[in-house]
């Protein structure tokens, strides 16, 4: 199948970057989110990487131009109706998800593919909720999208060969990597990363050390461009938290206990940059 619009849902981090990488290749991408704010937002979001990527002279001035002259943006989901696909980069909640793609399995051609951004979350029960499995596809970009090269591409049960081909396909285009993983609880990319960053978190509230000092060893002693609390508090704490859950419940094993400090911080509203303070200060 070829891909003309392209609906992006959800305008926070990972949504605005995939509108961009996407709208910078051409394609027309309608961005949706439930407030006009949030799509402020991403947009200025956007705006500030073209901006970077003109001082650094990896684009022109005409280029940022025709990237965003690519991008319309909606608060109503119906507006997505004739786009041939839809990426999904909501809130991590398997509940919120699947309503989204019940909804989407209503309102869309019978023939638009439904991708999911989920970090966790088993693409196999967003595709139930569809009512369309063979047209369901996980398509997990890396924070931030512009500049990491990776796109795990989740093929579940159902996903038939066209789902997964196009999305494959699509993901080069964008100039990434995609690589075929399986439908399990995180992947591969979170089931490996999220307990590290959890263990770490375990070792702050013991008092192993203190944060940057457990970032300096990771960095120094590991190899880690970066170390896992800042990673961490760069994901956003919720969204830390939402995936560990994901493994626990999921993978039934208590080695995915959630650290009980991050729930701490995300309850008090500690969730890393995006709220100005997480294990650091922003
Ligand atoms: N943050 C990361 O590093 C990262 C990396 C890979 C994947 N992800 C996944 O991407 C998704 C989004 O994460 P994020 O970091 O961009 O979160 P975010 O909090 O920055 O943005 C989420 C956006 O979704 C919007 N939203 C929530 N419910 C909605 C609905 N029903 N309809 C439309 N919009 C809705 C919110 O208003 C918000 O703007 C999550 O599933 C997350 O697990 C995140």
């Amino acid at each position: 199948m070829k891909i003309k619009g392209i609906g992006i849902i959800g305008a926070g981090q990972m949504g605005a970057g995939i509108a961009q990488v996407c709208s910078a290749i051409g394609k027309k991408v309608i961005l949706c989110d439930i407030k006009n704010e949030f799509i402020e937002n991403g947009i200025r979001t956007i705006k500030k990487n073209l901006d970077r990527a003109i001082s650094k002279e990896k684009i022109t001035p005409k280029d940022k131009e025709d990237t965003l002259s690519n991008i319309n943006t909606t608060i109503d989901k119906k507006d997505l109706a004739d786009c041939n696909l839809i990426i999904e980069a909501i809130v991590e909640n398997v509940e919120i998800k699947s309503k989204l793609f019940r909804e989407l399995g209503n309102i869309c051609n019978e023939d638009t593919i439904l991708a999911s951004n989920t970090s966790s979350i088993p693409i196999g029960i967003l595709a139930k909720a569809s009512r369309r499995p063979e047209k369901v596809v996980g398509m997990h970009f890396m924070n931030p999208v512009p500049v990491m090269k990776l796109v795990e591409v989740i093929r579940a049960k159902a996903t038939s060969d066209d789902t997964f081909n196009t999305t494959f396909k699509l993901a080069e285009n964008l100039g990434k990597i995609p690589v075929l993983v399986n439908d399990f609880p995180g992947f591969v990319s979170n089931r490996i990363l999220l307990p590290m960053l959890n263990e770490a978190m375990f070792c702050v509230m013991e008092g192993v050390a203190e944060p940057k000092a457990i970032d300096t060893v990771m960095k120094l002693g590991m190899g880690h461009p970066m170390g896992p609390l800042r990673l961490a508090d760069f994901i956003g704490l919720d969204t830390c938290l939402a995936i560990m859950e994901v493994l626990h419940r999921d993978m039934e094993d208590d080695k995915y206990r959630p650290c009980p400090l991050l729930k701490e911080m995300v309850k008090s509203g500690k969730l890393g940059n995006k709220t100005g303070e997480g294990f650091y200060k922003y």
